[in-house]
């Protein structure tokens, strides 16, 4: 990010000159001072401004930090109109919930997906009207074909024809992570950055796609190659949306649960490990949202688990600015997989055949022992997910490990699991004998088991 580079930079510098200011505001008026004086009167912002004198003339270096909350509720029945999250959810100041509800007419627009529209529109309509609420309601095609530019604009042709108030009427987005990519996108273009919310109706938005700040669309036959890191206000998860899912869409969501697992908690591998095919069959509907650790059943417990272990590791680095991401095990390889076969796999069967390849770069290196590797290759069977896929080639494993390369700041920063449920992330480039030897491998004990 720009203000961190900006603030290396200062920290580096030994020019003589420099002059560190704070930014006092009285009376509406900020000014700067030294850093050094007492701040006396007024409010004191976090941004400070540096100031270099040099021969050539002055230079101001603006360090302003950017604080961003939001946040991620669960809760359940979402649609039912005695439920105030849909409306309300994202304010966590009672005192402003109610001025605001109480401010007539409220006014939403929601973009939905298509599919999910046929299946809840009439729902989220009755909730709508029951609640007295002016709304747009914009069903749109959202599959990873058309997550394009072209939708990102029709969204802002309708929302800008709507109006909103961006202070107090976000943009909802309901669907997959499709639609949650593409809104997210729209809103933090439209006047700059308007707040909005992700209801994600499917598994793998529900762990992964919603809890972050990352939106985008396709571009130039990349995967989501135009982007920002604005989070939305809110996140409202609500797993009964499950239940009209087809089963490969629950296994899809399986690959993003099973890598935070790998990478980080033992115990959510092991329960995966135990009642993945129960967890499969129930479609995560014995969930409890009463958050009493107590009481929890697994499909509550590994949810929970995946959304914990997931903010932990996004929140401290929400813009990317460290490129040392666990999160990006199964993310190497599997873009180029995915755009390559699309539409023929899923984003989390994409990302499970990279992860599968990967515990087998794991073993060749001697990180993980055979009987872990194939405890994880089991489980990730019994998840439904694939392990091997004919397209993912030698070649493409290195086209894709070299661009990772180009974009990792010149070290690989390939994260690797080091036991079931505990990681590292590895800077150098994998030899080229090992990465051989594990394809090979992969190849021979996985090829048997096909493609989707
Ligand atoms: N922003 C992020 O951090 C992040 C993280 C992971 C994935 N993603 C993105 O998410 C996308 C994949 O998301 P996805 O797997 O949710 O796919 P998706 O949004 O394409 O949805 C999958 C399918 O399920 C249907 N559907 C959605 N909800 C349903 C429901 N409740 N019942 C029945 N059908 C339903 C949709 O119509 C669609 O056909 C990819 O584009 C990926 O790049 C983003």
């Amino acid at each position: 990010m720009a203000g961190r580079d900006s603030w290396n930079m200062i920290s580096n510098s030994s020019c003589s000159q420099q002059t560190k200011f704070n930014l006092v505001q009285v009376k509406g008026t900020w000014t700067r001072q030294v850093e050094q004086r007492q701040v006396e009167e007024g409010r004191l912002s976090d941004a400070k401004i540096y100031e270099n004198k040099s021969e050539q003339g002055v230079s101001w270096t603006v360090v302003s930090p950017i604080v961003f909350t939001y946040r991620v509720i669960q809760c359940k029945n979402i649609l039912d109109p005695s439920n105030d999250t849909l409306l309300w959810g994202h304010i966590g100041d009672e005192a402003l919930k109610g001025a605001l509800s109480n401010s007539k007419p409220v006014k939403r627009f929601v973009v939905i997906d298509e599919t999910v529209s046929e299946l809840y529109g009439s729902q989220l309509t009755r909730y709508f009207e029951a609640r007295d609420v002016v709304c747009k309601i914009l069903p749109l095609p959202t599959t990873e074909e058309n997550k394009c530019m072209e939708l990102v604009t029709k969204i802002l042709e309708e929302v800008h024809q709507f109006g909103l108030d961006r202070r107090s009427e976000p943009i909802i987005a309901i669907g997959g992570g499709m639609c949650l990519d593409v809104v997210g996108l729209a809103a933090s273009l439209y006047r700059r950055r308007t707040p909005y919310i992700r209801v994600p109706t499917t598994f793998l938005a529900y762990i992964d796609a919603s809890v972050g700040a990352k939106t985008g669309v396709n571009f130039a036959g990349g995967k989501n190659k135009l982007g920002s890191y604005v989070p939305p206000m809110a996140t409202f998860l609500d797993c009964s949306f499950f239940r009209t899912l087809p089963p490969r869409q629950i296994s899809n969501g399986m690959a993003e649960m099973l890598k935070m697992a790998l990478m980080k908690h033992r115990g959510l591998f092991e329960l995966l490990e135990s009642e993945g095919s129960m967890l499969l069959n129930t479609k995560l509907q014995s969930c409890e949202t009463s958050g009493s650790s107590e009481s929890e059943d697994s499909a509550t417990a590994s949810m929970r688990i995946a959304i914990e272990t997931m903010l932990e590791e996004l929140a401290p680095n929400l813009w990317e600015d460290d490129l040392d991401r666990l999160v990006d095990f199964g993310h190497l390889v599997s873009p180029e997989l995915e755009m390559r076969v699309l539409p023929a796999l899923l984003h989390g069967e994409a990302v499970n055949i990279d992860m599968s390849f990967m515990v087998y770069v794991a073993h060749q290196r001697g990180l993980l022992t055979a009987d872990e590797k194939n405890r994880i290759i089991r489980c990730m069977l019994g998840l439904g997910l694939p392990v091997w896929h004919q397209d993912c080639t030698l070649a493409l494993v290195q086209k894709s490990l070299k661009e990772r390369l180009k974009h990792s700041a010149g070290s690989l920063r390939m994260p690797l699991p080091t036991g079931l449920g505990s990681a590292e992330i590895f800077h150098d480039m994998i030899e080229d004998d090992i990465l051989c030897k594990a394809y090979k491998t992969w190849t021979d004990e996985l090829s048997s088991t096909g493609n989707k």
